[in-house]
């Protein structure tokens, strides 16, 4: 006997579930599938995210940046410290504590809004007359029939040919995430966003870190002058970064991981570390969807091929996160699970890609949206660019964290607002108020003109709106 919904969802990370409560909020009945087991073989929804992503990551950053600031900046405040130590393996209990409370989160949310969960891998079993049949298999064993399917299968670790995760020497973020003391050396391969999360956690906590970049750039896709400060901090800091290496062969001896490769001038050079981070990118996952067994198209890496409204090639089958087109962020797949929900109730949700904010949890935290200036350029767009110093603000002074900058990007003729770059404390927090404006066409004059709490790091962005007329007060 199957069961009958009106949407079904396939996957619980931010897409999926979010999705699925927005359905189920707007009166369909509705059930979410997720295969995902934690430690004692129980659900863990969540996805990626929750359980191996933004928050496990976000939670080992907090716990590192603590032990850093216990270090080495409570002095300058009066406060000293005798014998400070680092338990990492508690440090990874509250990780992995954190972690289920946001699943536990999840499953309640579901509940509330009258979700069916079903723990297992869902499948495609068929389609006839826009009526789907899918398969659940796992601690779940069931057949369900819907008219409506979202797939939010999200990604994994794109792994380096020729050498697998084994999750003890060569790590993926999984691994990554859950190393059981501080290696004296570590090895990271891609200087992306995991890298550079990752890689500062585990220096901070006193690993000698060295990573390597296969572009010439350092973050090529964030605005160069804000990278430029970025990489001047880490490497200040001890991140030892090589751009524009050829990696090469790599042997995992099982005691320590050695890594040749050909550095920027052409020189043969091998690295020789404890771990080793790979974290050179992620792909969709679509393997166990049989997803051919409704003949969903899928495009040239893999994701599924959607619509800009998510609407993959089958009629009633809609597609949303990570396993689509656009920024692998959590931010973006829940939107777009919101307005799929919406859309199959008739509704007209609608995600706009070009104000997505992208945030690094570094530090200096770099944060932004909208274009950079090398896009403008290269677009042939005439802008005007305001850049205020966290050093010239008195609550970054009263912080002790003057890194960094607000920069502001407007149009040189209508003054529109068109992207907003920071790198310095809390920019993961200053750049709502640029998503905002941005999201509703302001100029930078909207900005100067608005009056911001003192002392606040949010008075850098009006005054990187006022530097966009050259009229900065306090600096
Ligand atoms: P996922 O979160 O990957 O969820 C997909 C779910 O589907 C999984 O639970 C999976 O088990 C399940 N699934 C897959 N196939 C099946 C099947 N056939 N049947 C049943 N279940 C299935 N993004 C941010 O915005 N901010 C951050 O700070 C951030 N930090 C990150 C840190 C790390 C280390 C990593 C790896 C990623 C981070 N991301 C961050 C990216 C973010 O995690 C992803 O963009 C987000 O999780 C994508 O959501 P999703 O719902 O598309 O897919
Ligand atoms: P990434 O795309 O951010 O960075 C990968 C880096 O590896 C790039 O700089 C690339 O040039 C480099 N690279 C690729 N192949 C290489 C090779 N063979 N040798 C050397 N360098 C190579 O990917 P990453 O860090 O794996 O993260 C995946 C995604 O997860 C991110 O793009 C992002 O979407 C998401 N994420 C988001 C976070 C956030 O929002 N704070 C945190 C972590 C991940």
């Amino acid at each position: 006997m199957s069961q009958n919904f009106d949407v079904v969802v396939i996957g619980a990370g931010p897409g999926g579930y979010v999705a699925a409560i927005r359905a189920a909020q707007l009166g369909f009945k509705v059930a979410c599938i997720d295969e995902w087991e934690n430690a004692a073989g129980g659900p863990a929804p969540g996805g990626t995210c929750t359980n191996v992503g933004c928050i496990p990551s976000k939670a080992l950053l907090q716990s590192s940046e603590h032990f850093e600031q216990a270090g080495h900046h409570f002095a300058d405040h009066g406060i000293g410290i005798k014998g400070l130590s680092m338990d990492v393996a508690q440090m990874i209990a509250r990780k992995d504590a954190v972690v289920k409370q946001n699943n536990d989160g999840i499953l309640y949310l579901f509940k509330k809004n009258k979700v069916s969960f079903f723990h297992g891998r869902g499948s495609f079993l068929s389609r006839t007359d826009g009526l789907f049949e899918l398969s659940v298999t796992g601690k779940s064993n069931e057949t369900l029939q819907t008219r409506h399917v979202i797939v939010a299968t999200g990604s994994s670790a794109r792994p380096l040919p020729g050498i697998e995760f084994d999750e003890v020497n060569v790590l993926s973020n999984d691994g990554a995430l859950r190393v059981g003391a501080t290696p004296k050396r570590l090895g990271v391969i891609g200087s992306g966003v995991i890298g550079l999360e990752m890689g500062s956690v585990w220096r901070r906590l006193g690993a000698e870190v060295t990573v390597l970049e296969g572009l010439p750039t350092f973050l090529g896709a964030v605005d160069q002058q804000i990278a430029k400060e970025a990489h001047k901090a880490f490497v200040k800091q001890g991140l030892k970064i090589e751009l524009g290496v050829k990696v090469g062969e790599i042997k995992n001896t099982k005691k320590t991981v050695s890594i040749a490769y050909t550095d920027a001038k052409g020189g043969a050079q091998t690295l020789t570390v404890d771990k080793l981070i790979v974290s050179i990118g992620r792909v969709p996952n679509t393997a166990g969807l049989n997803a051919e067994a409704v003949d969903l198209k899928l495009d040239e890496r893999g994701a599924i091929e959607v619509d800009a409204n998510c609407r993959t090639n089958v009629a009633g089958v809609w597609a949303v996160g990570d396993v689509v087109r656009g920024p692998m962020l959590a931010h973006k797949a829940e939107e777009e699970g919101v307005a799929v929900a919406e859309r199959i109730a008739g509704q007209h949700g609608h995600v706009d890609l070009d104000l997505v904010p992208w945030v690094i949890y570094t530090s200096p935290e770099i944060a932004w949206v909208g274009k950079n200036e090398q896009q403008l350029k290269e677009q042939g767009i005439a802008f005007k660019a305001g850049t205020f110093p966290f050093l010239a603000n008195g609550r970054a002074r009263a912080l002790g964290d003057t890194t960094g900058m607000v920069k502001m990007l407007a149009d040189a003729t209508t003054d529109e607002i068109l992207g907003v770059h920071v790198v310095g404390p809390m920019a993961s927090e200053l750049i709502a108020e640029a998503c905002v404006a941005m999201a509703f066409k302001a100029s930078s004059e909207d900005i100067a003109r608005i009056c911001h709490a003192h002392p606040s790091l949010s008075e850098s962005t009006k005054e990187a709106a006022l530097a966009v007329d050259k009229r900065t007060l306090n600096f």
